[in-house]
């Protein structure tokens, strides 16, 4: 069981540090997340302690999950945001950061975002678009800006180990400017004016299953750079896997660290860390709501579903299935789905599980990141409360209500 410090049974009851599972949901109910914000900060230790020997700064990536309460915790543990969104970099500044600590990524930031962006001091644009230069340094000059802090993603074309889905440096990748265009825009770059073009920024994909193509990557970023003894930035950007499987052979941060500091030692890094830090804080709980023994297969109908989590539909993602009450009965090989009419509603398929009964409480583990953000309202489903237990594992508190159906239809006119 792909368990932790903080995600841990005492007594055969599930706790996140020493807050009984069972008690949030007595109070709170179900669906809902629970994060951990201890294992959160120890993980955000571990990368700092890991890169220390470098110039490190971290940007947590605010997409893994955007909650406030997360945010704000990450912030005051000292690392800036990486935002891909006009609405990522409100967030951001609502939970506290400086702007300067914001770097702003992404492949389609509209006019609008990049000016709200440059008015509000963010402190790095992650350039993937030659036209977004000329909107950066256009739109800066009109607010009487220059100096703005430009890093070019680079698509390195390697192939990441992970998911397809979520591989993002390979050359059919929509993602980034490749090496031909990079070399050309860093020739000419006096002509945005406005610009400070700083360094490379590189993202091959995420839960990186090995090191070899971000070591790819970064040789083929240095090598753009070596021209230019003064672009002395190299954003690698996420990627660092978080344990979804117990079995699975995973590099950890050390590893990382150790395989690629000695690349960088010359350069002030920027890391991007998003699910490394979150997912493993947080699980999804759900209830029982009926079983059902159907075509040779034992399933249980559950109020958590793809609406909650739909990284094992969308990805087929594996999330381990774990009751809050240990049971060490026989097991038997069950589905484990929620109430949306898809086929595709699976949150856990095929899992080992002492027979589960109406009422049981059972969790999605490793379902900090990429959950509630990716979360809808799909069928008129009520988006869940987030729940938060404090660095010291005793309090916890609500940091997201749970939605109403009232919610659902407020904004329609
Ligand atoms: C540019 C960029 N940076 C950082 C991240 C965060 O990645 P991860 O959550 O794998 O650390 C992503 C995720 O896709 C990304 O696209």
């Amino acid at each position: 069981m792909t368990l932790n410090e903080s995600i841990h049974y005492h007594k055969n009851k599930l706790y996140v540090d020493s807050v009984s599972v069972t008690e949030i949901v007595q109070s709170v109910g179900t669906p809902v997340y629970i994060y951990s914000l201890r294992r959160a900060l120890n993980n955000l230790e571990r990368i700092k302690t890991a890169f220390t020997a470098l110039d490190t700064h971290i940007h947590y990536s605010a997409k893994a999950n955007a909650n406030l309460t997360i945010l704000r915790t990450l912030i005051e543990d000292g690392v800036g945001v990486d935002a891909v969104s006009g609405g990522e970099i409100f967030r951001a500044l609502k939970a506290g950061v400086a702007p300067q600590n914001i770097v702003f990524a992404g492949v389609g930031k509209s006019e609008s975002e990049i000016q709200f962006a440059l008015e509000k001091g963010v402190g790095w644009f992650n350039v993937e678009n030659v036209r977004e230069l000329d909107f950066i340094n256009y739109y800066a000059e009109d607010m009487g800006l220059s100096g703005i802090k430009i890093a070019l993603r680079l698509n390195p074309d390697v192939t990441a180990n992970t998911h397809p889905y979520i591989a993002t440096g390979h050359g059919g990748a929509k993602f980034g400017l490749t090496a031909t265009v990079i070399a050309n825009v860093l020739k000419q770059q006096s002509q945005w004016i406005n610009l400070d073009f700083r360094g490379l920024h590189i993202h091959i994909g995420s839960q990186l299953g090995d090191t070899l193509a971000t070591q790819q990557a970064i040789q083929k970023a240095l090598d753009l750079l070596a021209p230019y003894p003064n672009m002395k930035t190299l954003n690698i950007g996420g990627g660092m896997p978080a344990q979804y499987d117990s079995q699975a052979q995973l590099p950890s941060f050390e590893m990382f660290a150790h395989d690629i500091m000695p690349m960088l030692r010359d350069y002030t890094v920027l890391l991007e860390p998003g699910r490394s830090i979150i997912a493993d804080a947080g699980i999804l709980v759900g209830q029982v709501l009926y079983t059902k023994n159907q075509a040779a297969q034992h399933i249980a109908i559950t109020d958590a579903s793809m609406t909650e989590l739909i990284r094992p539909a969308l990805y087929q993602a594996k999330h381990e299935i774990v009751p809050v009450a240990e049971n060490h009965s026989k097991t038997q090989v069950t589905q484990v789905v929620g109430p949306v009419c898809e086929t595709a509603d699976v949150l856990g398929r095929d899992i080992p599980l002492a027979t589960l009964n109406e009422g049981d409480l059972v969790v999605a583990l490793t379902a900090g990141a990429y959950g509630a953000v990716m979360s809808s309202n799909y069928n008129a489903r009520p988006k869940p409360a987030e729940v938060v237990v404090a660095a010291n594992g005793e309090s916890w508190h609500v940091a997201r209500r749970r939605e109403t159906w009232e919610d659902l239809v407020a904004k329609e006119i």
